[in-house]
């Protein structure tokens, strides 16, 4: 089983995207039983909140189903996940000084060709969830690519 966990900072619009969509791709290639998706945040003021109405409105018109009730990162996340999926430099930051292991920290979208160390906008700030969704669909597919070979599934 591959533990994954997509972390962003409120974990109420990217992270839960990310995971969300994610999963969504992993199903199609019938590789459900093979994963453990979660997602989480660097911060917690939103814990207990379902996602934001623009990320649930973003997934709900292409049809990917979104359950997730938002939640901080925990110090069993960093002994226990396989990878640490972060949404911008800052959240890989923070996710380094919680203590998480180097090698298994990277950026949604390292795993875009030619995007390598570039942010996932916040469109908390932004308001542009759909701009959030192209770049997180990107994401997830280099990921999931990269996910398999490493894996052999
Ligand atoms: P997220 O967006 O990190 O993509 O979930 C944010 C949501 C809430 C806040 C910041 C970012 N906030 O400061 O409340």
């Amino acid at each position: 089983m591959v533990r994954v966990l997509f972390v962003c900072l409120g974990n109420i619009c990217r992270s839960p995207m990310a995971e969300a969509l994610f999963a969504h791709r992993v199903a199609e290639c019938g590789l459900g039983h093979a994963f453990a998706l979660d997602s989480a945040g660097t911060g917690s003021w939103h814990a207990g909140e379902e996602p934001h109405p623009g990320t649930r409105k973003a997934l709900k018109r292409r049809g990917v189903a979104c359950s997730h009730i938002a939640r901080a990162v925990t110090p069993d996340d960093l002994a226990t996940q396989d990878y640490f999926v972060a949404m911008d430099a800052a959240n890989k930051a923070d996710l380094l000084r919680l203590g998480a292991d180097p090698g298994r920290v990277s950026m949604l979208l390292d795993h875009v060709p030619g995007m390598a160390g570039e942010d996932v906008p916040d469109p908390y700030y932004t308001g542009d969830f759909e701009h959030c969704y192209r770049l997180v669909d990107a994401g997830c597919r280099g990921l999931l690519e990269r996910v398999r070979s490493l894996h052999s599934l």
